[in-house]
């Protein structure tokens, strides 16, 4: 059943926090338009992106890490992640988002002469362009296919950029390459500085045999965490770890088979710390409003409910206090307004 307009309207209206949303997964299919023609105008565009057909539906995505290989061919120079950036922030914001922790994975290119460090600083001198409808930080992610001395970069990286706003390391990637273990000594580093982490969890059956390992690690917050076994859950509940959850994301990748057993239910339930997000708003044709609007409908959630949703997800976020304080008032103030 299609849902309400009313409800729709309330989700996009309603004030929101992101922090679950990779950069170049985020990229509209507008903005992938933009920079196919933007390459063909400078004539970069080689025959095989030429011959790519940019995903205009959910049926299109069979193999999603695949994926990346044409995006980032379109994202391959500091114009195009600056068109970027600031493209994803203005949709997150005209979607209600009033604080936003983007993520991305500091990337070089030897042909456009991009390094991880202009890449980084592209990023992030959009990322704190002044503008009053949203906050936005970021968070370096470490890809799991990245040697340790890569995973170190990206940390070195983090720590001369950290007063620009970045708050946080990730650890993210094709779920069935890599490992944690061989990472370990660098979110060891980011920890003993000072950053929260965040780590994809679980999305996979096979990634259980290292959630002990993950755990241990003592992360500030987990994505995904799709699989659990009694001790994962009694450990996740037991330091109430808030989980950032991607339902669309989920389902579109068949690691959970619909939304009514989508694994959020079990925190709904347990009244466990969670976060709505989206993870990858460009190929999964699903913005933030809408994550809401689904969550609703499949467990006949209200408006208030929804909006203590979202007024939880702010303590869990990776900025510090006075701005949790700030987004706050904001949410009080529009609860004022909405249900009075
Ligand atoms: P980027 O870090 O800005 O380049 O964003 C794209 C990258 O995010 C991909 O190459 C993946 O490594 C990562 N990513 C996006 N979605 C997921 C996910 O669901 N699980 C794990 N990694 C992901
Ligand atoms: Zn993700």
């Amino acid at each position: 059943m299609a849902p309400s307009t009313d409800l729709v309207d309330f989700c996009v209206r309603l004030p929101k926090v992101e922090l679950h949303a990779h950069i170049n997964g985020s990229i509209s299919p507008k903005t992938m338009h933009q920079l196919m023609d933007r390459k063909r105008a400078m004539g970069t565009l080689n025959e095989e992106l030429a011959a790519w057909q940019v995903p205009d539906s959910l049926e299109r995505i069979h193999d999603f890490f695949a994926l990346f290989k044409y995006i980032y061919q379109l994202t391959e120079d500091e114009e195009a992640i600056r068109i970027t950036t600031r493209n994803i922030i203005d949709e997150f914001a005209a979607d209600g988002v009033k604080y936003l922790e983007l993520r991305t994975t500091p990337r070089k290119n030897q042909a456009t002469g991009m390094t991880k460090e202009s890449y980084l600083s592209t990023v992030l001198s959009v990322v704190n362009e002044p503008r009053d409808d949203i906050i936005v930080r970021l968070i370096v992610s470490i890809d799991r296919r990245n040697t340790l001395e890569e995973a170190f970069e990206a940390v070195d990286l983090a720590t001369k950029f950290r007063s620009q706003n970045v708050v946080g390391i990730d650890l993210c990637g094709d779920v069935s390459k890599g490992s944690f273990e061989a990472l370990k000594p660098a979110f060891d580093k980011a920890k003993s500085l000072g950053f929260k982490v965040t780590l994809h969890f679980n999305e996979i059956m096979e990634n259980m045999v290292e959630a002990p390992a993950l755990l241990a690690f003592g992360p500030d917050r987990l994505g995904h965490a799709t699989f659990l076994d009694d001790a994962s859950r009694q450990h996740i509940y037991g330091n109430n770890i808030p989980v950032e959850i991607c339902m669309t994301s989920n389902v579109v990748s068949k690691t959970v088979d619909s939304y009514e057993t989508h694994h959020v239910k079990d925190l709904l339930k347990e009244k466990h710390p969670f976060v709505l997000c989206t993870d990858d708003k460009g190929v999964f044709f699903s913005d933030l409003s809408n994550e809401f609007v689904i969550c609703a409908n499949t467990f006949k959630m209200n408006k208030e409910e929804l909006f203590e949703s979202s007024y939880r997800a702010i303590d869990y976020i990776f900025a510090d206090t006075k701005t949790k304080e700030h987004l706050k008032q904001v949410w009080n103030e529009w609860r004022m307004q909405e249900f009075n």
